[in-house]
């Protein structure tokens, strides 16, 4: 058992510290933002993500896991302290750092026994040598011995719990053997691969994975236009590919991009890094391109389909970037409802988590109660996010409801030829005359 803290309790430091306390760890997570730590200290979560309650409040009451806003507190007697603060980033892919920054000084200025700091948070390539820089510089000779070691992570948002439980992979890197033994150690539960390289290699590990799955979508999603053109099912394509072992089958669903807060993100930042450093990134810039072309030809579907955009009402299940989740960021749900009413079309949707927050960005949408009341008078549906609950709906009742009969399946969810039989003009992504 050991003693650890967590700061930031967003989806990876609040996955993270309560996974390690689930492991048996004592775990203190703290956040600067006192809303979140008095939410967490009632039992309230700050996001949505499927079983993490539970596993939160038996932890809780266990004793192994805490919550506060202060950093004395936090490090007082924690062996390890995980950094797992947000990046977000700039208009030309910059990550932002100030608050990897502001969580290493305040380690530095608290720092009074040898702790071993351990970067979540996914950071630009060498900046585990820059928090080691801050530390040393704000403490100088009097600094108790710390060490840096980088653990990328590989949750994704809606499976969190259970990818930190089963992980393909721990990767760790440092300078400092040892220290990074030790953290393997927490991880000694788990039963998994753990791959110790250099702070450097361990941090470009996690740009290249997320940029190679990023664009394993893409390529899919461009073999899904040319599928469209040339009368081939890009589902089949994909299935066929993915029985090569070496190619395999998972990333290759074609649909309307990848969205959330980490594939934009990170791929922007990795092409704004390479840019920086006189490479040019010429495969990260097309993968963001077609991303982003995928968004404009699920529109111009709609609009040929419908014959023009203006006052056309549109029907749309799904909000957030993925099922799941509540989160909205880079949704290729919203990005398209917003260019659909930049086009004169009144939108109209249903999400079961991420309604409030969408509404909070795109004031013109107009919510529904379920999936029904979308459908009603609705001259298209948009099929934008594969949640379950979409996956069987009453489409006798969805015909009777709609004014049109127009059905864009965004993730090719649904059997198209069952729907043509009900009198819907079916459009999939990548399918034989879904042009
Ligand atoms: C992603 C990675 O999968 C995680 O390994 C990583 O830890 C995480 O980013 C991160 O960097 O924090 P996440 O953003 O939660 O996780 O979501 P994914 O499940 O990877 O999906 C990303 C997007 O790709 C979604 O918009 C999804 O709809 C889309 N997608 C995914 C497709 O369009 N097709 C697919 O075949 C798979």
């Amino acid at each position: 058992m050991a003693k650890l803290c967590v700061i930031g309790t967003g989806y990876v430091g609040l996955v993270t510290g309560t996974c390690f306390a689930d492991l048996g760890h004592r775990v203190t997570c703290l956040d600067i933002d006192e809303n979140r730590i008095n939410m967490l200290k009632n039992g309230l979560m700050p996001i949505y993500e499927p079983g993490l309650k539970q596993i939160v409040d038996q932890n809780v009451e266990a004793g192994r896991l805490d919550f506060t806003t202060s950093y004395p507190e936090a490090l007082k007697g924690s062996e390890f302290a995980f950094i797992a603060v947000g990046t977000p980033s700039s208009e030309d892919g910059e990550a932002d750092m100030q608050y990897v920054k502001s969580a290493a000084t305040s380690i530095a200025k608290n720092l009074d026994h040898p702790t071993i700091i351990v970067n979540k948070s996914t950071v630009p390539v060498g900046t585990g040598d820059w928090v080691a820089e801050i530390i040393h510089d704000l403490n100088g000779q009097v600094t108790p011995k710390f060490s840096v070691v980088s653990n990328p992570e590989f949750l994704r948002e809606g499976s969190a719990v259970n990818d930190f439980m089963k992980p393909d992979r721990v990767v760790l890197g440092s300078t400092d053997l040892q220290a990074a033994n030790k953290v393997a150690e927490l991880y000694e539960a788990l039963r998994t691969e753990i791959m110790i390289t250099d702070l450097r290699t361990a941090e470009m590990i996690k740009y290249a994975s997320n940029a190679f799955l990023a664009t394993r979508i893409s390529f899919i999603n461009e073999m899904a236009n040319i599928c469209e053109t040339l009368g081939a099912d890009v589902r089949e394509v994909a299935r066929g590919m993915g029985l090569d072992r070496r190619i395999g089958p998972a990333f290759l669903d074609a649909g309307l991009g990848w969205g959330g807060s980490c594939f934009p993100k990170d791929v922007k930042a990795l092409a704004h890094m390479a840019v920086t450093h006189d490479t040019h990134p010429q495969l990260l810039q097309a993968v963001m391109d077609i991303n982003l072309n995928q968004r404009r030809h699920a529109v111009n579907k709609l609009d040929k389909a419908l014959g023009g955009l203006q006052g056309r009402t549109i029907g749309v299940l799904g909000l957030s970037f993925k099922p799941n989740t509540d989160d909205t960021r880079h949704s290729p749900s919203l990005d398209i409802i917003k260019m659909l009413l930049a086009e004169g079309a009144v939108v109209q949707a249903y999400d079961p988590q991420a309604m409030k927050a969408s509404k909070a960005v795109v004031p013109a949408l107009e919510l529904c109660q379920n999936p029904y009341e979308v459908a009603q008078d609705a001259d298209a549906l948009l099929l934008a996010t594969e949640w379950n609950e979409f996956k069987f709906l009453d489409f006798d009742q969805i015909k009777t409801n709609m004014r049109g009969k127009v059905i864009l399946d965004g993730r090719n969810i649904w059997d198209g030829e069952e729907l043509q039989r009900k009198g819907f003009l079916y459009f999939g992504m990548g399918i034989p005359g879904s042009k």
